[in-house]
């Protein structure tokens, strides 16, 4: 064995024996959470005040808290927060009042809107001493699941916040995967719940393919029929183009606009501890380049008078104030950085002058010293503006949150906003270009794309809007009584011929960008499903409503609706846990009972508006059902039922596995053969015939295995 590999092997094992004498299991070894360049680049930056340097590496070496934000539409957000506080945080604080050794700082984080993020401290270590923690934890498990919750690291929900986003607007996310953001600029252009009828959308891109599947999943989640996800270099993002009134094609401009870059991500660093072993200033000087040519191209995207986000989770200026600096010179005025109004937000304002540094840690204060050979990594335009240019830039407006200021992690944000176009774009609007003349109204007169196409080397189907000679749209108009103010051009199918097993709905305003621009852009995905196939069930309609798309349909919907009061929700829900077993109409009320009964057999819609507790807010819900001959059923996924039961205020804990009751009552029964061994009496047997400690085979198969959220190291 070389030396090299012994002293590797002596390390593990040096890990290994620790792991074993605390009992906790730790799949690699620690890593010191020290990097002297990471040191010395930003005391150099003066990245915060000497006086601070102290605190501010004390926090980078500690693991983060949990944030979340309670999502999804406005009213069951409300409705979800009412029971969070009213019950599971306050049994919580209570429960922590009794233990002085938790504190599970548990508060809404003050700069988010309406109490809707917060932050907590739950270990494991707390989740097993205490039931109410454990509760809690189960909850924010079960809604996380469910799509109603969104863990999201604190700083990284500032830029959706920052670009003040109306439902109106067309939106841009250029580097989007996983989509956190994107999943905030969704709820923001769902904010006053148009449905279809909204003139705003989101475009989410990413580089990455197969992180584009991320950014449709959060299209899902929301329900959002206003979302296309698209998969380009945002470097090289196509030029995109609109049909006007009299058919002419012109560009087409967003009004708001996120680049949320690729970096070096050293902010992460409280979460990404592997930062810590590989840090250098070659990742900042290498990003730089990338990071300038996404935000000029999202500023060519962008209508004049819009807004757009620069954001990094880098604290480096070369990712930073360079990038920004670099932009607003090329743009000679064009673009200017606008102030962020977040009030209880604490930050650093932005930097006006910095220090490039090679790798090996020189510093340069003008490029004519770089040496040759470095005048390809370290560039001109890294450098800081002058002492007497700096007041025009006015990069004291980005905002730096240093992660001892409110426990977060590290981020970078800038707002700018486009007064004219950029010096280099071209006047002229209407585009001169080879493609088909628009499409006519209502009618494509060029019919259903040919063929399945190809860009990039991916194949990508087409996109088919319905059109009214289709059989299916009478069929589903006369089934669900379908408002003559739908038009059926608004749903779409992802294959021109076969049986069409999935419908989707979307936006006239997302229908007509997907129309204009679906052969130059790669469009991943479109609007959410809103029909689906029924094959085996008899019913006069081939397909049944889906709860992604119900949101959207629901309102032109006018037969095949059902209102039920709590009650019989609650029935419904409660009683569907065997898939051969739908719940039966001789469970609700008789009131209920004489609605449903007329209803011909397949999907309808159930509406319940529901008043969360006496004290909470009104809720109204929509959810697709199922009326069978003699039963009917809340067409859901079961996390989800859980979660309208809880608003429900019904009783879930037989839906959750209680491991912290199941120890109480295994420790019981350790104490009680205990005492009865020492008594020189073994009723093991009699322990075991209780049932004590064991979960019953029905409970064990209908259980959410709780996930640990945070795992820290007290
Ligand atoms: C910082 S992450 C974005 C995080 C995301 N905004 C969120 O909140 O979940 C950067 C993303 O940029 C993507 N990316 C990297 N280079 C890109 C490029 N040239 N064009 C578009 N996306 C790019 C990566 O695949 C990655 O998903």
């Amino acid at each position: 064995m070389g030396k090299s590999s012994a002293k590797r092997w002596k390390k593990k094992k040096n890990v290994e024996a620790e792991t074993n004498e605390k009992g906790v299991r730790k799949q690699y070894e620690e890593i010191v959470k020290e990097n002297a360049d990471f040191e010395t680049y930003y005391k150099l930056q003066k990245i915060c005040p000497e006086n601070e340097w102290e605190d501010m590496m004390k926090h980078l070496r500690e693991s983060l808290p949990t944030t979340f934000r309670i999502t999804g539409s406005r009213t069951e957000g409300r409705a979800l927060l009412h029971v969070l506080q009213k019950h599971l945080i306050k049994d919580a604080v209570l429960a922590g009042k009794s233990d002085p050794e938790a504190d599970i700082g548990a508060f809404p984080l003050p700069w988010y809107p309406q109490n809707l993020g917060w932050q907590i401290n739950l270990t494991r270590k707390d989740i097993r001493r205490n039931e109410a923690y454990f509760r809690l934890h189960n909850f924010l498990i079960s809604e996380t699941e469910t799509g109603n919750i969104s863990r999201q690291e604190a700083v990284s929900m500032i830029p959706p916040l920052a670009l003040q986003v109306e439902p109106h607007h067309r939106v841009l996310d250029l580097c989007a995967a996983p989509g956190s953001k994107t999943a905030q600029l969704i709820e923001m252009i769902h904010g006053e719940d148009e449905g279809i009828k909204t003139d705003g959308f989101v475009v989410a891109n990413d580089l990455d393919n197969k992180r584009c599947y991320m950014l449709v999943h959060q299209g899902k989640r929301l329900l959002s029929p206003a979302f296309i996800v698209t998969n380009h270099d945002a470097s090289r993002y196509p030029d995109v183009v609109k049909t006007d009134e009299n058919g002419v094609l012109k560009k087409f401009k967003f009004d708001r606009v996120l680049c949320d870059v690729p970096c070096s991500g050293d902010g992460t660093i409280r979460k990404n501890v592997d930062v810590w072993k590989k840090w250098s200033t070659s990742n900042g000087l290498y990003l730089h380049q990338v990071q300038y040519q996404v935000l000029k191209r999202g500023l060519e995207l962008l209508e004049v008078g819009g807004k757009l986000v620069y954001s990094t989770c880098s604290l480096n200026p070369i990712e930073d104030e360079g990038v920004l600096h670099r932009m607003l010179k090329d743009a000679e005025g064009s673009v200017e950085l606008l102030d962020i109004d977040l009030p209880h937000l604490k930050h650093s304002k932005g930097m006006s002058h910095w220090i490039p540094c090679t790798r090996d840690m020189v510093q340069y204060s003008k490029f004519e010293d770089v040496p040759e050979k470095w005048q390809t990594t370290v560039r001109p335009t890294m450098f800081p503006p002058t002492p007497e240019e700096a007041p025009k830039y006015h990069l004291d407006k980005c905002v730096r949150v240093l992660p001892h200021k409110q426990d977060t992690g590290g981020f970078f944000i800038a707002l700018l906003t486009k007064t004219r176009l950029l010096p280099w774009e071209n006047t002229e609007v209407e585009v001169k270009s080879e493609r088909d003349p628009p499409p006519a109204a209502k009618r494509d007169p060029r019919g259903p794309p040919k063929k399945i196409r190809r860009i990039g080397g991916f194949k990508e189907d087409p996109y088919v809007f319905m059109s009214e000679d289709n059989p299916i749209w009478p069929q589903l108009r006369d089934f669900y009584g379908l408002d003559t103010s739908l038009d059926c051009t608004n749903f779409l199918r992802r294959s021109e011929d076969g049986k069409i097993k999935n419908i989707y709905i979307t936006t006239k305003a997302v229908r007509d960008f997907v129309r204009s621009n679906e052969k130059d852009v790669k469009i991943i995905n479109v609007g959410v499903k809103a029909l689906v196939r029924v094959d085996k069930k008899w019913t006069p309609c081939d397909f049944r409503l889906s709860q992604e798309g119900l949101p959207s349909l629901s309102p032109f919907i006018k037969d095949r609706r059902v209102q039920l009061p709590k009650e019989d929700l609650k029935a419904v829900l409660l009683n569907d846990d065997d898939k051969d077993k739908p719940p039966l109409l001789e469970l609700l009320t008789e009131e209920t009972r004489k609605l449903v009964e007329p209803i011909e057999r397949g999907s309808l819609v159930l509406d319940i508006d529901l008043q969360v507790e006496d004290d909470g807010p009104l809720c109204k819900l929509q959810l697709v059902g199922w009326k069978g001959t003699n039963s009917l059923r809340a067409y859901i996924q079961r996390n989800d039922r859980v979660h309208y039961l809880r608003l429900c205020g019904a009783d879930v804990s037989k839906y959750e596995k209680n491991k912290f009751k199941e120890r109480e009552e295994a420790e019981a029964a350790e104490l009680k053969k205990g005492d009865a061994e020492a008594e020189g009496n073994d009723n093991s047997m009699d322990v075991e015939g209780n049932g004590n400690g064991a979960a019953s085979p029905e409970e064990s198969s209908d259980v959410i295995e709780p996930k640990p959220i945070k795992v820290t190291s007290s």
